[in-house]
């Protein structure tokens, strides 16, 4: 028998549990509250103990037990960590999906641990909270995997804040695994016997119901909903109807640690303890059970992510080659080390990695870093970067190449790797960093600028790619104060340009909550704004069967170039879709339906292009337009031979003369108007050649 090393990374679940009332009281009752804390109890205006949601792991449990093959003659509880997001209600059903997240290898005497995590949701799909539980596997150590990263938890040097006394009765245990926990050894005398101990054992998680219980009492009384975190080590058996006492230490603004003693011999029994409480923010963004890849994390705007990512609970791959500003030189381990080592620092969890992302072997490593340390990958901020700046005429090639191999091959070969685990598990988040330098253009940076605007390409793709799987991919432009801008910028807004006035933006698009995917938003100062390329309406000027000419464009100038009416497209697609309607209405329409014309002398600029030429041979005519009202004006028409000249103005001598006003001339030329009406209800007046007027719907097709 071996740990069965493929399972991890394998989901587990979803696994459901219903409940009512009873169930939380029952499990109350087990971690010993009664009437002297009957909220717990009664069901009137019931609160639920949050330790009451390790409920599930009884059903998650043997599910990981079994995938992992541990042997089973060997296990213990080593560690249990909880997260809550919301209250639990007090009835209702847990519906727990989860992983195992990870192997230890302590050494083949030692022992190994097998890490499995969860999220419990409720049946509205709403996060209740996160379990990361240790099992501590004495029999299965030595399979050559790694050691645990260190997690040492120091408890101050002085008397604690609380001391929380309790009497877990003889009969505990019996009570406790109704909730769930029927192991033979909390019950049966033989077994536990057999197992060497005097007698039936405390279930570990029963005494740290207890524990929970004294937290609350003491940090947040009466407000059960607002423990946030509950983490702990189990490290010695204890004997049910043995006194307890749970020790308090408060270490900051809510946050305390806590362990739980034996308070005959002060044999510590649980130790490592961590509670955090307070107002469980509505919205919060948490990332606890996602794993985040950063590029160029070791300094800049990449450690800030790494650092507000690690808080909020996810694991971090923090990259950096540590090279220079420009990618030249060997690289250094420092920089990565030294942001994972003040992720540690926090409690958080991190891994270094000093691949440079700009080939693909480096991208590969990157997300096999995140792969061995986390069991999987959901978010990849691409974000490493150098700058070679030069004037065009002096841009080498390799300086090129470096800027492009960074910048957009770098994201490229990270994301790839990254989003085939994403597209296999149908969750994902990918932030590529653009610049304004890219969306706008800046003076001797051509390599920088078209490397971000690929970005934008290669976002706008992904994002349709990604679409089906869940995986959705933005683009931020940053400005902040950093090496990369630190000769850029003036020094005086230097110091206001701190890069976590951008981490908010870089933090919401690579959240779960996140509801957009493929767009781009500037990010600087604490001011955000969403950038995009859109698309004015233009005018339909032609069709296959009547090619436009250059003239023609010339003429409708200002409404190919007006960008009033604009809009945004999400794929080429969509934007073909909507040529392809303009076009398959009558031409007249078709323009109309692009825009219409909104001034009077909009006609006029767009008639020397709607001239056709070809129906003009022989004909010597003059139009003469007096639009009347506001916009109106005079403007004449003269066409000879095949040629056209508008004016505006009056002629001395014209063929015709046609009146109306300019709202009716308007509606005209935009097709709401049919001519003959005009002139029969009198808005349209023709004065001279009458017939000679029937011309102009033949000599322009406007
Ligand atoms: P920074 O120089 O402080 O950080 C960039 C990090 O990337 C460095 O730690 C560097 O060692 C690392 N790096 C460089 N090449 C690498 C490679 N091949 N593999 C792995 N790591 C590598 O710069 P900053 O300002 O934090 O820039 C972060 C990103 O934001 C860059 O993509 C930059 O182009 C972009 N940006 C920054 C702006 C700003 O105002 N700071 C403006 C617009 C964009």
């Amino acid at each position: 028998m071996a740990l069965n090393l493929d399972a991890v990374g394998k989901t587990i679940g979803p696994v459901r549990r219903k409940y009512s009332w009873k169930d939380a009281v029952l499990y109350a009752l087990g971690v010993g509250a009664g009437f002297s804390d009957l909220d717990y109890c009664y069901e009137k205006d019931l609160k639920v103990i949050p330790s009451f949601g390790i409920t599930t792991l009884y059903d998650f449990m043997p599910q990981l037990l079994s995938n992992s093959n541990v042997n089973l003659a060997g296990i213990l509880h080593g560690e249990q960590e909880m997260f809550f997001h919301r209250p639990i209600p007090p009835e209702g059903e847990f519906i727990t999906e989860g992983r195992i997240a990870n192997y230890y290898d302590k050494g083949k005497k030692k022992g190994a641990l097998v890490i499995g995590k969860s999220e419990t949701f409720d049946l509205n799909g709403q996060k209740l909270f996160t379990s990361i539980g240790t099992v501590f596997s004495r029999l299965d150590g030595g399979f050559g995997g790694e050691d645990a990263p260190k997690k040492e938890i120091t408890i101050p040097d002085r008397d604690p804040d609380f001391v929380v006394e309790a009497q877990p009765l003889e009969d505990q245990p019996l009570i406790f695994r109704l909730s769930g926990d029927v192991f033979q050894l909390h019950v049966d005398q033989e077994f536990a016997k057999m197992a060497g101990f005097e007698k039936p054992i405390m279930h570990g998680l029963c005494t740290h119901g207890f524990a929970c219980r004294a937290l609350i009492e003491k940090l947040v009384p009466g407000e059960p909903e607002k423990v946030r975190r509950l983490a702990c080590r189990f490290t010695k058996p204890l004997y049910p109807g043995i006194n307890i006492k749970t020790l308090i230490w408060k270490t900051d603004d809510g946050q305390a640690l806590w362990r739980v003693v034996n308070s005959e011999n002060e044999e510590v029994v649980i130790d490592n303890g961590i509670f955090e409480y307070g107002e469980i923010p509505k919205d919060e963004i948490r990332f606890d059970d996602r794993v985040a890849i950063v590029t160029g994390a070791g300094a800049g705007l990449g450690r800030v992510y790494a650092l507000e990512l690690a808080k909020r609970g996810a694991k971090v791959v923090v990259n950096d080659l540590g090279g220079a500003r420009d990618g030249s030189g060997k690289g250094s381990k420092g920089p990565a080390d030294k942001v994972v080592d003040e992720i540690k620092a926090l409690g958080g969890e991190a891994v270094a990695n000093y691949n440079s992302v700009a080939t693909p072997e480096g991208g590969e490593g990157v997300v096999k870093t995140a792969l061995d340390a986390f069991g999987t990958v959901d978010i990849v901020i691409n974000n490493a970067g150098i700058l070679r700046d030069k004037s065009f005429l002096k841009m080498e090639p390799q300086n090129w190449q470096a800027v492009l191999d960074v910048h957009l091959n770098g994201a490229y070969y990270v994301t790839r790797p990254a989003m085939a685990v994403m597209k296999e598990k149908g969750y994902g988040r990918i932030l590529m960093t653009t610049s304004a330098a890219g969306l706008y253009g800046n003076f001797g940076q051509t390599n920088y600028t078209a490397a971000k605007m690929g970005l934008v390409g290669l976002m706008n793709t992904l994002e349709l790619e990604g679409e089906k799987y869940n995986i959705k991919v933005n683009t931020i432009a940053p400005v902040a104060a950093s090496r990369l801008t630190e000769d850029i910028l003036p020094p005086e807004l230097l110091d206001n340009l701190k890069p976590e006035l951008v981490a908010p933006m870089a933090i919401y698009l690579v959240s779960e909550q996140c509801p957009v995917s493929g767009n781009i938003y500037n990010a600087g100062l604490g001011c955000f704004n969403r950038a995009a390329i859109v698309t004015g309406p233009g005018a339909v000027v032609g069709d296959s069967s009547e090619i436009p000419n250059p003239e023609q464009v010339v003429a409708h100038w200002k409404r190919i170039a007006d960008l009033k009416g604009a809009k945004t497209y999400q794929s080429a697609a969509e934007i073909i879709g909507d040529v392809l309607g303009a076009l398959s209405k009558p031409a007249m329409a078709a323009a109309e339906s692009v825009t219409g014309f909104t001034s009077v002398a909009d006609v006029f600029d767009a008639m020397l292009g709607a001239f056709v030429a070809g129906a003009a041979a022989g004909v010597d005519v003059i139009f003469q337009y007096i639009i009347s009202g506001d916009g109106g004006g005079d403007w004449f028409c003269v066409v000879k031979d095949g040629s056209c000249q508008v004016e505006a103005g009056t002629h001395a001598k014209p063929t015709c003369t046609l009146k109306i006003s300019a709202g009716d001339f308007l509606d005209l030329m935009n097709g709401k108007l049919p001519a003959m009406q005009a002139y029969t209800s009198g808005k349209l007046k023709i004065e001279g050649d009458i017939v000679k007027s029937q011309l102009i719907e033949k000599l322009f097709k406007l």
